[in-house]
């Protein structure tokens, strides 16, 4: 079964084609991974421009994933979009775009949660089997894992999401957008020795970095601090609280297998204090190729086809969006 998936919850305009028949040969049944990302200098989201962006991408980026794939549309026999969770805006185009195709093609269509695919893929592309997720991303922190029918939210953020948070921070420093990548290149130049205490707020298994925000946006006014050393600290208090918790819903859930997801998993001094967590307890982590952590329509190809598989279909007369559908509103029948 070739799937051509659609993502647009965010700033990525995505698509893909995979080959679900190669599902045991990994990240060979990828044909393609195409995509766009709507992008500013100062770094601000506007849903309706980057709704735009999309709307001027999609054409464009749809045939480059069929024709990388070495497919023409009549090859796909399912359309598989993003319909949740993410700006109402942008996920509009995307499950346009899939009901234009699925009624022209004559082809079912189903809509998948973008949070759930980017578990999904990773028991594609690695080994793991049943993993807990640690899921950051820019809007997204979430700790995820499949317990009792749902996939169940073990811990989140009570405010912003980790890469929103460091992009904020990094706008306030001056460096630009997006900030995780240049907080992970100055930090490399910060160390233990200057080394900043940080509001660190674990509550129960949720994660919050309003409070540190302030703090450090009072730092930076003050100048007192070297760039580098703000830096450092900031990652190793931010990773810091999202292993803490990883680590418990990994110890409450039994499970032996921790996976990576979402912008900020890119992040080198993350994945490393990440792998040392699992040696310690020895488990077994795995962390999927850049372009798989951000988004990708490939996650959502491949849970759309998994879900098709186990009888799920939407039919282009009615299928929508859910911009605030949670992970847990799911029911999961393909597993
Ligand atoms: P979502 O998936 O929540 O809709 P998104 O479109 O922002 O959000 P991603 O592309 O997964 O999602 O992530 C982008 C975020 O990842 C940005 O906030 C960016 O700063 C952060 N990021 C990217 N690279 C790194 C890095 N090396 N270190 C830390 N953060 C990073
Ligand atoms: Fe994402």
């Amino acid at each position: 079964m070739r799937v051509l998936g659609i993502e647009s919850t965010a700033h990525t305009f995505g698509a893909s084609v995979i080959d679900l028949a190669k599902e045991r040969e990994g990240e060979k049944a990828i044909l393609s991974d195409e995509k766009s990302a709507f992008s500013t200098e100062e770094g601000g989201m506007v849903p309706g421009e980057v709704a735009d962006h999309h709307v001027e991408a999609f054409d464009r980026v749809i045939r480059d994933a069929l024709a990388k794939a070495g497919v023409r549309l009549r090859d796909v026999d399912l359309v598989a979009y993003s319909k949740s969770p993410g700006l109402g805006h942008t996920l509009r185009v995307g499950a346009m775009a899939a009901r234009s195709i699925a009624l022209l093609a004559n082809r079912p269509l189903v809509g998948v949660n973008h949070c759930i695919a980017h578990l999904e893929i990773a028991r594609l592309v690695t080994d793991a089997k049943d993993p807990v997720l640690l899921y950051a991303s820019g809007a997204n922190t979430q700790i995820i894992a499949y317990e009792a029918g749902r996939y169940r939210i073990f811990g989140e953020t009570l405010d912003m999401g980790a890469g929103n948070f460091l992009d904020q921070f990094a706008r306030a420093l001056g460096l630009g957008f997006p900030g995780g990548p240049r907080i992970d290149a100055l930090a490399k130049e910060g160390d233990e020795k200057g080394f900043i205490e940080l509001p660190y707020t674990v509550k129960g298994m949720d994660v919050s970095f309003g409070g540190l925000l302030t703090r450090l946006k009072h730092l930076i006014r003050e100048g007192k601090r070297r760039r580098e050393d703000l830096c450092y600290s900031v990652q190793e208090t931010v990773f810091a609280m999202l292993l803490e918790v990883s680590e418990r819903a990994m110890a409450h859930c039994d499970k032996d297998e921790l996976v990576l997801g979402g912008g900020v998993a890119c992040n080198g001094r993350l994945q490393e204090m990440a792998k040392a967590m699992c040696a310690e307890r020895g488990a077994r982590i795995f962390i999927p190729a850049r372009p798989l952590l951000a988004d990708n329509a490939a996650m959502i190809a491949y849970l759309g086809g998994v879900m098709h598989r186990a009888g799920i279909s939407d039919s282009v007369r009615t299928a929508g969006i859910a911009p605030y559908e949670r992970t847990d509103d799911v029911a999961v029948t393909w597993r």
